[in-house]
């Protein structure tokens, strides 16, 4: 797979994308993730990328022109099945559309800032829309990184143990139950004897009861 983020903060990306299963998916060679800075393809002396709204209004807008510049020069060299705008008014992201993204070969992720982005970027370049929840973030940065990292997890060969993204929470419309490490007692706070019988099957079942039991405290609305 293929991501290519454009945004006018190419630095922000750094840390997350150069550490963990981020890091090792790229070295793995399982997935590329190109950074591509905005402000080179503006044509104008100072590389402004944005302007003062038409009709007035507090806040800058982002223009069409370098970003339509930039994604016709990514275009060319790779046909992309998505190019995603990452926005609060988008679609909100959840498990299902993580799977579903990440079967993608090639994906822009374009990052906004400032007031917003001129809407014929929205009407004519993008092909979807998505947000990380309902609040908003000073750009589109650190929604393009979660958008990243979920679907990096998904691909294939990115996690050592195949089936633990299968087991994540969300995956099956349910929480993912408890999980304990050594001791089995501390102070006095003890495991589930259960985990410790060496029971499969025994083991399996207990875990299915505590997804339900704690997705019915927290998120009941996931079993409807
Ligand atoms: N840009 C600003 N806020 C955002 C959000 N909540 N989701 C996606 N992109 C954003």
């Amino acid at each position: 797979m293929k991501i290519d983020i454009i945004t006018c903060l190419p630095e922000i990306f750094d840390g997350p994308i150069t550490q963990s299963i981020v890091k090792r998916a790229q070295k793995k060679g399982l997935v590329e993730i190109c950074i591509h800075d905005l402000r080179p393809f503006s044509d104008n002396i100072k590389k402004s990328i944005d302007d003062y709204a038409f009709g007035g209004g507090a806040g800058m807008v982002m223009m069409i022109e370098p970003i339509d510049r930039c994604i016709s020069y990514l275009k060319k060299k790779t046909p992309y099945d998505e190019i995603i705008f990452m926005t609060p008014d988008g679609e909100r992201l959840n498990q299902s559309m993580c799977n579903k993204l990440s079967l993608n070969k090639n994906i822009i992720l374009l990052c906004g800032h400032y007031k917003g982005i001129d809407q014929r970027v929205r009407d004519h370049l993008i092909t979807q829309e998505i947000s990380i929840g309902d609040y908003v973030l000073s750009g589109g940065e650190l929604a393009a990184m979660v958008v990243t990292d979920s679907l990096v997890r998904l691909i294939p060969g990115v996690l050592n143990d195949e089936s633990s993204a299968l087991t994540d929470s969300f995956q099956d419309s349910l929480l993912a139950p408890p999980v304990y490490t050594r001791p089995a007692v501390y102070k006095g706070w003890e495991v589930p004897k259960i985990l410790l019988s060496g029971n499969d099957a025994a083991i399996n079942d207990w875990r299915y009861e505590a997804a339900i039991k704690r997705t019915k405290d927290k998120r009941p609305h996931l079993l409807d």
